[in-house]
């Protein structure tokens, strides 16, 4: 039997692109896997009315872990409409996929690195090394959200915030609304905990916890005190604290000051899509969703439906991801041959796909890297 089981999901659009290019690699580094195809995505939801079926869960959970390329979300009408005819009227509902993965699987961590590899005329600045952690299932993105506010919500805020809700006595309550920002201690641990693990494994220089815990007091400050006190266990790992608006300045001004960062959910998507910047952008921007015992590796970028089955974009950052997976399986040595085959590519600068610069398809820069395996 194989040593592992590994799940290949593509999705929509140019995460069939991409994982094209994937297998292209995984075949030539000749890991001792089995890989199995698993079916997600806008196509299900089409045909089917669920864009993750349980056969999909079942598969996964029958594998170490998933690799997966990116799919297609629409807006709630849009979904409706693109039904099957026997499908429609039926009070069927669009939700989001990767939300229900990240729950189902308890993948709490969300890690994603940003180097500039030498030579990508996308750099920033050469040099820049940063990995962000992000806290993956809870935060202000955590699902908790009221439009109109329902009253017995609004009763137990005038009672318990009574000069906050003063100022709101003449808005009906149709005509607001509330979304939590929803935060518990042992979310906080975990994420600042991975992070200053990974600092201590990888000898990194520094963590930065990102928060804003002069404004949200409350959720801020418990990530805060959390972390100060997580970092007392990691006393030859630097500390320090930013927030979140003015670092946005700071890591344009001097990227070099930071390196491990670490946020809750919707600071570490606002600060992962600028550092992902910094390094290239979309191309090459690859993430893992982490959990105790599974977890899911992708490229940050969506289906990019325009691109779709042309094999134009950039493939990096599903190699990237990749390469983050092998990692994570232990799998250190093929881990590093396959990132070094990746920076040399970019380095050489031969082999570009359009948003380098350059015209060599998908298939291409995928070739040129598995023949530096
Ligand atoms: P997108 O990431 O799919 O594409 C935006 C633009 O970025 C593309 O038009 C292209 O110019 C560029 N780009 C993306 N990936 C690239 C690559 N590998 N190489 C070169 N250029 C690349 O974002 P968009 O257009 O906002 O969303 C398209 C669909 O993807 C939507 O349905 C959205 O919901 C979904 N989406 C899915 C994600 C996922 O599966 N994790 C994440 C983000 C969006
Ligand atoms: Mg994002």
């Amino acid at each position: 039997m194989p040593k592992y089981r590994i799940a290949l999901m593509p999705g929509d659009g140019i995460g069939k692109d991409v994982m094209e290019a994937a297998k292209i690699v995984l075949d030539k580094i000749n890991l001792d896997a089995e890989y199995l195809e698993a079916e997600i995505g806008w196509d299900l939801w089409c045909k089917e009315g669920n864009p993750l079926p349980q056969r999909t869960i079942d598969l996964l959970k029958s594998t170490n872990c998933c690799l997966f390329g990116a799919i297609t979300s629409k807006p709630k009408e849009e979904a409706e409409r693109e039904l099957s005819p026997e499908l429609q009227g039926k009070g069927l509902e669009y939700s989001s996929p990767i939300v229900k993965l990240r729950q189902e699987f308890n993948l709490r961590t969300n890690l994603r690195p940003c180097k500039a590899y030498k030579g990508n005329p996308l750099n920033y600045k050469e040099g820049i090394d940063l990995v962000v952690f992000r806290e993956n299932t809870e935060g202000l993105y955590v699902g908790m959200e009221y439009h109109p506010v329902p009253k017995k919500v609004w009763d137990v805020l005038n009672e318990t915030l009574p000069k906050k809700t003063k100022r709101f006595k003449d808005t009906p309550l149709n005509e607001m609304a509330i979304s939590i920002r929803l935060m518990t201690k042992k979310g906080c641990e975990n994420i600042v905990k991975d992070a200053f693990e990974f600092a201590r494994q990888k000898k990194r220089k520094s963590v930065t916890l990102v928060e804003k815990p002069n404004v949200l007091r409350e959720t801020g400050g418990l990530m805060t005190r959390v972390a100060r006190s997580v970092a007392k266990d990691y006393p030859e790992i630097p500390f320090y604290e930013a927030n979140i608006d003015a670092i946005c300045m700071w890591l344009l001004k001097n990227p070099f000051d930071y390196d491990i960062l670490v946020c809750e959910n919707m600071f570490g998507d606002i600060i992962s899509d600028l550092c992902a910047q910094l390094v290239g952008g979309l191309g090459f921007a690859s993430s893992g969703n982490i959990g105790d015992d599974y977890a899911i590796f992708e490229p940050t970028h969506g289906s990019a439906p325009k691109y779709a089955g042309k094999f134009k974009v950039n493939p990096m950052a599903m190699l990237l991801a990749t390469k983050l997976m092998l990692e994570w399986l232990g799998e250190e040595d093929i881990a590093n041959n396959l990132e070094r085959a990746i920076a040399e590519v970019i380095e050489e600068g031969k082999v570009r796909t359009y948003d380098m610069g350059g015209s060599s398809s998908t298939i291409d820069m995928a070739r040129a890297v598995a023949e530096r395996i």
